[in-house]
């Protein structure tokens, strides 16, 4: 959207008398209330801000395609994957912990969120550059967020907080082991993976259902920084990873990611070795090799940041015909979470705004409320069932998945029934497995001055228990990287609120 005038107008569009000068009582006296236009403009500078994610707020985007390579019609009836499709996509990326202005090279989890603008309705992909993570229970998240934000007398990040949640909570592991390892800063965002993280339900046209977990590839080869220069851009570049995306479509360069999925057939869940609605897990490729899915393209920058990027709404529960959700107590709760944020974060009618406007056909009964704009056509009804001409619901068009079986009395549990659910199998294989002489070096670097910067005994010697629970060598190593370069008279801090002034002002 453009100005037509060149002249300016005030927002009701009548031409002002000055863009400096406000009115007053003779050259030297008071403004004068009837000068509306300063009066607009003071009170919509107020208003130019929305408030900023709750995670997730610093971040970047692009609009790009994502065009179908592969062949997946057997396992997914969902328009956007079949042979020979072309859609239109927004991606953005995202730090999870630290806010708007915060760096971008600061170790965490990178958001990895991608709507489809499908011919069957948007379809949001909200995933991470991690195929895990660190709780399994929509409970914990709450917790586990606010150990990694602030402390309430300080307003300081704290990493006692942090070590003290994931040594009492040994799910993390698996994802913990992946942040302090190289993944924990990538290079740019055009050089991390992508992934869904938990397991979906794909259901094909006879009616046919499968697990399915989504694998984003970089095409620019994955890259990270070290802590010595992540720290050294963090200074110097703190919108890194936000620039380079921004610069690299500017100049025609387009980076591109393919997607590969996991097929799990239905029937092989429940015997498989571990849980695989665990997002603390991945899945065996030997077992379930990848297959090709697309490719997604990112070349059209955002023209405005606020319009298109800041309020932008990715809806976990946003999912197509041909994809649905899993029993995974994470997704659960986050299909609740995301459009509920939306509607506090940026109004009722979200929806409505282009960015999150679907391009397929609408037949929404929604009506009214804040700022809506878009209304049915008067001689649609308000109500359903009714005997007037109305959008009417079409399971066929719908296709809802067919779900899973599940049955048994309430139960709080915490998924601990296959032989392989234990938490510390699979981080201990990325260790041993995976990561190379060097990068276990860094990750025992990249942990030893991460505890070593205001951990407080307890929670240390806990830390260095899980990380040996992990891999014996390298819990050990990292002990004595931190005994060898802790002052003996380190000071110990308190991780609960304390009076000001005390030790807690130097958390
Ligand atoms: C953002 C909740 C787990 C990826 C958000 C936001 C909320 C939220 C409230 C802010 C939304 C907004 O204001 O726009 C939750 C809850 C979770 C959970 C309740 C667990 C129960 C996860 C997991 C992943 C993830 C497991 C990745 C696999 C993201 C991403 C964003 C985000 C990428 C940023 C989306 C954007 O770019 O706008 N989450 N989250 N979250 N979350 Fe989660």
């Amino acid at each position: 959207m453009t100005t037509e005038a060149t002249w300016t107008t005030d927002n009701a569009g009548i031409p002002v008398a000055s863009d400096e000068h406000s009115m007053t009582q003779g050259p030297g006296g008071g403004t004068l209330l009837q000068d509306h236009y300063v009066i607009e403009k003071m009170a919509q500078f107020n208003r130019e801000r929305v408030p900023e994610r709750v995670v997730h707020a610093k971040g970047g985007g692009a609009f790009g395609t994502f065009e179908v390579t592969g062949d997946v019609s057997r396992y997914t009836r969902a328009a956007l994957f079949q042979p020979g499709t072309t859609t239109r996509m927004l991606a953005r990326f995202s730090t999870v912990a630290g806010e708007q202005g915060t760096p971008d090279t600061w170790r965490d989890p990178r958001g990895f969120a991608l709507k489809f603008y499908t011919t069957e309705g948007n379809y949001d992909l909200v995933g991470n550059n991690t195929p895990v993570f660190f709780v399994k229970d929509a409970m914990k998240f709450q917790d586990f967020i606010r150990s990694q934000k602030r402390l309430p007398d300080t307003g300081l990040r704290s990493n006692d907080m942090q070590w003290d949640f994931w040594t009492l909570s040994p799910e993390s592991a698996h994802q913990v082991v992946v942040l302090m390892g190289d993944r924990g800063v990538p290079r740019t965002w055009r050089h991390m993976n992508g992934y869904g993280s938990h397991t979906f339900q794909w259901m094909n046209a006879d009616g046919e259902a499968f697990w399915v977990k989504y694998h984003l590839k970089t095409d620019q080869g994955s890259e990270f920084l070290e802590q010595d220069e992540a720290d050294r851009v963090a200074g110097a570049s703190p919108d890194h990873h936000r620039q380079d995306l921004f610069a690299s479509i500017a100049e025609g360069d387009f980076p591109s990611w393919t997607m590969y999925v996991q097929v799990i057939p239905l029937a092989e869940a429940e015997g498989y070795r571990h849980n695989i609605f665990d997002v603390t897990k991945t899945v065996s490729q030997k077992d379930y090799p990848l297959v090709e899915v697309g490719r997604m393209t990112l070349d059209t920058n955002p023209e405005n940041f606020h319009a298109q990027i800041e309020q932008a709404a990715f809806d976990v529960s946003s999912m197509v015909p041909g994809v649905g959700p899993s029993p995974d107590k994470m997704l659960m709760g986050r299909m609740f979470s995301y459009a509920d944020a939306h509607r506090y974060r940026i109004g009722t009618n979200y929806t409505q705004l282009p960015v999150n406007a679907p391009q397929a056909p609408l037949g929404t009964y929604a009506k009214e409320g804040s700022m809506a704009y878009r209304w049915n056509d008067p001689r649609t009804p308000v109500y359903q069932p009714s005997s007037y001409a109305g959008p009417q619901a079409d399971p066929q068009r719908s296709g809802e998945t067919p779900g899973w079986e599940a049955g048994g009395r309430t139960a709080r549990s915490a998924y601990v029934d296959h032989a392989a659910d234990d938490d510390w199998s699979q981080p201990g294989t990325l260790v041993r497995d995976v990561m190379d002489d060097d990068a276990r070096t860094r990750l025992v670097t990249n942990v030893s001055g991460h505890l070593l910067n205001g951990v407080t005994d307890p929670v240390l010697e806990r830390a260095f228990e899980y990380w040996r629970n992990i891999d014996k060598e390298t819990g050990d190593r990292i002990e004595e990287a931190v005994r060898e370069q802790k002052p003996a008279s380190a000071p110990t801090t308190s991780a609960s609120p304390t009076a000001p002034g005390d030790e807690a002002a130097k958390r």
